[in-house]
């Protein structure tokens, strides 16, 4: 991510922190109601998971500028989603589904400018909670 990209995801997650746990519900709303199958991998209370994921997400954006600071923590939860069976497929619906989650509810649209800094962010985590644990493995075989 360039540092504007950084500033841009930093600047618009702050105005939506407020509503942050809205987002997770409507992320987790719309990702059963457009692919029921992923359903089944939810154990627990939906509501505790869209906490979780949005607490995740405010660390991950704090911590833009710190980037090793959060590399463990996204290498773990990556081998634990390897376990809980979600696969590369299920990242690239998710990505999709949490664009839409985080844009403003005002009715002004991201300019494409946020979307694409965004979209990095996403691309970002993806990297290093399935590739870097794959590389890892390879490494070890
Ligand atoms: C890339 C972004 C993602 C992030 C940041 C994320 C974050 C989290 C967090 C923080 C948890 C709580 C438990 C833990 O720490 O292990 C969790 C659990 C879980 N996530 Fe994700 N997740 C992501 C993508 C996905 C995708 C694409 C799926 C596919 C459906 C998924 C499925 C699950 C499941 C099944 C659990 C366990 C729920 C349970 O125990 O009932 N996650 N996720």
């Amino acid at each position: 991510m360039t540092p504007r990209q950084i500033m841009l995801v930093q600047a618009t997650f702050e105005q939506s922190r407020a509503r942050s746990r809205i987002i997770g519900e409507r992320f987790y709303r719309r990702l059963f109601s457009r692919y029921p199958e992923l359903r089944a991998l939810f154990t627990g209370d939906m509501q505790d998971q869209a906490g979780k994921l949005i607490r995740i997400v405010a660390v991950l954006v704090d911590s833009l500028d710190r980037p090793n600071e959060t590399a463990d923590i996204l290498f773990e939860l990556g081998i634990r989603h390897q376990v809980y069976g979600v696969r590369i497929e299920h990242y690239r619906a998710a990505g999709r589904i949490f664009l839409w989650a985080i844009k403003p509810s005002d009715g002004n649209p991201f300019s494409t400018e946020i979307k694409q800094a965004w979209m990095a962010f996403y691309e970002m985590i993806v990297e290093q909670m399935v590739e870097a644990p794959r590389q890892a493995l390879q490494a070890q075989a």
